[in-house]
């Protein structure tokens, strides 16, 4: 995938504040790219500059191979953006609202009549068309707002916090139409100060704070990136010692500890296992108490797959063998430390 967006070392200062210091991001084509910080990191402006509608202190930018600085005119073909708030326009109808824009795209009257058909279908607001713009809920407003950033049919859309004030139903939804996009062709640009909001809907994230980059990649290369090694739990039945004894000596098992002994001190003594973590009756030989291993594995998932099919191999009998999930939230705030600025 090539780069749709490519961000050199862009910097925008408001006074003495700087909002955007020497950011370098790249989002690849057909992307749903995740632009993720807290209040103030620099989102809005960042969308503001990608749109032409804001020019940077210093530093570049490229849209579809045009500059933000050089060819706005060409950038604003291929750019639409939806901003964080809808904007008045309560004495419009529906149709009348994307008709206004189309016009102002200069847009043809017959091929402006089509899109606004396509659009609302797409956006699922056919049947409010008559509509007053007024009486639409916000999730509704939401969409209207996304149809009109696609009246010009632009390669790339930059929505700046979509989700924030949308229930649940309504960011389903969303989730949803980001998909068709996504089967259109189209590359996405999508903010939020709240991660969950995006992790599953996005295919790249970056994360930004204070005007800097602090992460950026595909979802799952971040994760790997941020989280030098898993954990993995291993449940065994029976054979416990004979587990860990296979376990140490591996190059990508940096510890193992038992579930139930105290994080300090993992035991070989299988008596010293509390009397409370009582085995399934029959379940293992007399003396040996069913054991959750915890892993501490720098390996990838391949070799996870070697090694319990060793353990199995060895004898063990594994009732559970899984990966203690470490999710896009744990990321963000080991990330960010919780800095606001
Ligand atoms: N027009 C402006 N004048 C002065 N400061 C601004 C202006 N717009 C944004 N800022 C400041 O720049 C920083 C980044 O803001 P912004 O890009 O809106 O962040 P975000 O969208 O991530 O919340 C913040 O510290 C904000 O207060
Ligand atoms: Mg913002």
């Amino acid at each position: 995938m090539t780069a749709i967006v490519e961000t050199r070392e862009l910097t925008r200062s408001y006074g003495t504040t700087l909002a955007l210091d020497h950011l370098n991001l790249e989002i690849p084509h057909g992307a749903i790219f995740g632009f993720i910080g807290p209040n103030g990191a620099g989102k809005t402006t960042t969308m503001r500059i990608l749109t032409t509608l804001l020019t940077p202190t210093s530093g570049e930018a490229w849209v579809a191979g045009r500059s933000v600085l050089r060819e706005p005119l060409e950038v604003r073909k291929v750019v639409g953006f939806m901003p964080d708030f809808f904007g008045v326009y309560d004495s419009m109808k529906v149709w009348e609202y994307l008709d206004f824009f189309g016009r102002a795209y200069g847009i043809a009257p017959n091929r402006r009549q089509s899109m606004i058909g396509e659009l609302l279908a797409l956006v699922d607001l056919s049947h409010k068309r008559e509509d007053f713009v007024m009486g639409l809920s916000r999730g509704m407003k939401q969409r209207l707002s996304l149809a009109r950033t696609m009246i010009h049919d632009p390669a790339l859309l930059i929505l700046d916090e979509p989700a924030s004030g949308l229930d649940p139903r309504a960011r389903i939804e969303l989730r949803e139409l980001l998909k068709e996009l996504r089967a259109l062709g189209k590359t996405v640009m999508i903010s939020s100060h709240i991660l969950t909001e995006l992790a599953e809907m996005c295919t790249h994230i970056a994360i930004i704070e204070r005007g800097k980059l602090l992460a950026a990649g595909d979802v799952q290369t971040i994760l790997r990136s941020l989280q030098p090694h898993r954990t993995l739990e291993v449940r065994v039945l029976r054979g416990v010692a004979q587990a860990e004894a296979l376990l140490r000596p591996r190059a990508d098992v940096l510890g193992v500890r038992r579930a139930s002994a105290p994080a300090t001190a993992a035991s070989e003594d299988t008596t010293a296992v509390p009397a409370a973590n009582v085995p399934e009756k029959d379940a293992a030989p007399a003396g040996e108490q069913p054991e959750t291993l915890l892993v501490d594995y720098s390996g990838d998932e391949d070799s996870m797959g070697e090694l319990l099919a060793a353990l199995v191999g060895s004898g063990v009998t594994i009732t559970r063998f899984a990966e203690q999930s470490n999710d896009l939230e744990d990321v963000f705030m080991q990330v960010t430390k919780g800095l606001v600025q």
